[in-house]
């Protein structure tokens, strides 16, 4: 079993590790020689139709969901056409508005999971175009798709979904690339500026994983506590969102993900002597008003950790504690951003003795609805 984890104690430490080649193996394949566009010869929609998409709906359970936030904010700032992202489990009950011109994009891991096949079905029967974004080839979300984009971060073993998490990111930044290319929604010198930032994520990723020993005394910190927020705003709250589920799921501390904006709304109320507060700090357009909902965080006794860019330094007078991640382009900070949160649900988890990579009334792949 040491072999299968090359040396890792767990499983999720392996696969958060393996990220950087995942992102490679799912990346370079996809870019022109030039490096100036992308190409995704496995999509069979033509580009006349890629043209006629009036709306795209993605659909997803858990961690795949929370990356199809993530690809809602990516098509909708490169395409200019309204995204709706929904649970597998609610799409199909609210009698989604489907026409021909609607492509649903579905994303599961697994390519198992029951609700998404569910919602995938209902969509397919009212006529939309239906995209996997899936890591197993072959799979029963794969073979009914009518278009497949294969993430290529190998099998992924532990419950809490890592490597497939910031896979699909990768999968979803080629994909509106790529539709936007069609579509002439966004200039070739951008086209060009982000596929050069995303061929530098890999190496990103690696020096974010080299603080593992810095996070790992901050998790050990918040692991004998029982409440814990994450905030952010923008793409900054969409990885808030998966960085919570990602500490549930395995440390089992109970924490709540908000839009900073939103924490005076009510959640507020919660925040006592000592409660530790993530903050994602990554955007500067957004940094000045997460600042001031942190501020109101600390005047109530709140230990703030916040996760800001390395040239944001003058930020760090308003945390307790301070993790520094390398700055890339805006949309693609979620790239990024989530690794630190891993560390810390994996740390935590640990440090509360846990059982890593197989939590307690979860399973890998759900096949009940
Ligand atoms: C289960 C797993 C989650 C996963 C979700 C969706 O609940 O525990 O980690 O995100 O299913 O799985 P899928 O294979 O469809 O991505």
């Amino acid at each position: 079993v040491t072999a299968e984890k090359a040396g890792y104690p767990h499983f999720m430490l392996k696969e958060i590790y393996e990220q950087p080649k995942a992102y490679r193996d799912t990346m370079n394949s996809r870019l022109s020689e030039k490096r100036d566009r992308v190409i995704l010869p496995e999509i069979t929609m033509s580009d006349e139709e890629i043209r006629s998409i009036r709306n795209i709906q993605i659909v997803a359970c858990g961690t795949a969901y929370h990356a199809g936030l993530v690809g809602k904010m990516v098509i909708e700032r490169m395409l200019r056409l309204p995204v709706e992202t929904d649970v597998a489990s609610e799409y199909r009950y609210r009698d989604p508005l489907v026409s021909r011109r609607t492509l649903t994009i579905v994303v599961s891991q697994s390519g198992e999971t029951a609700d998404t096949l569910a919602a995938m079905r209902e969509a397919k029967s009212k006529g939309a175009h239906v995209l996997a974004i899936t890591n197993v080839v072959g799979s029963t979300v794969a073979r009914e798709a009518d278009d497949v984009l294969v993430t290529w971060a190998g099998p992924e073993i532990a419950v809490a979904s890592t490597k497939a998490y910031t896979s699909q990111l990768i999968a979803f930044y080629l994909l509106g690339l790529y539709m936007a290319q069609v579509r002439g929604s966004v200039k070739q010198e951008e086209i060009e500026q982000t596929i050069g930032a995303m061929q530098s994520l890999p190496e990103q990723v690696e020096s974010i994983l080299e603080q593992a020993e810095s996070i790992q005394s901050y998790a050990e910190q918040i692991a004998v506590h029982n409440n814990l927020f994450f905030i952010g705003r923008g793409p900054d709250y969409l990885v808030a969102q998966e960085g919570s589920l990602k500490l549930k799921e395995i440390s089992y501390i109970h924490s709540e993900a908000y839009a900073a904006g939103e924490l005076k709304h009510g959640t507020l109320a919660l925040i006592e002597d000592n409660v530790p507060v993530i903050a994602l700090v990554t955007q500067p357009a957004l940094a000045e008003k997460t600042v001031s909902n942190i501020k109101e965080v600390k005047a109530r006794g709140g230990n703030v950790l916040g996760i800001t860019c390395e040239d944001s330094a003058e930020l760090q007078s308003e945390f307790d504690h301070t993790l520094f991640i390398p700055r890339t382009l805006d949309m693609l900070m979620p790239a990024l951003s989530v690794i630190p949160l891993q560390l810390i649900s994996y740390y935590a988890s640990l440090a509360r003795g846990n059982d890593v990579d197989k939590p307690r009334n979860l399973a890998k792949s759900v096949t009940v609805e």
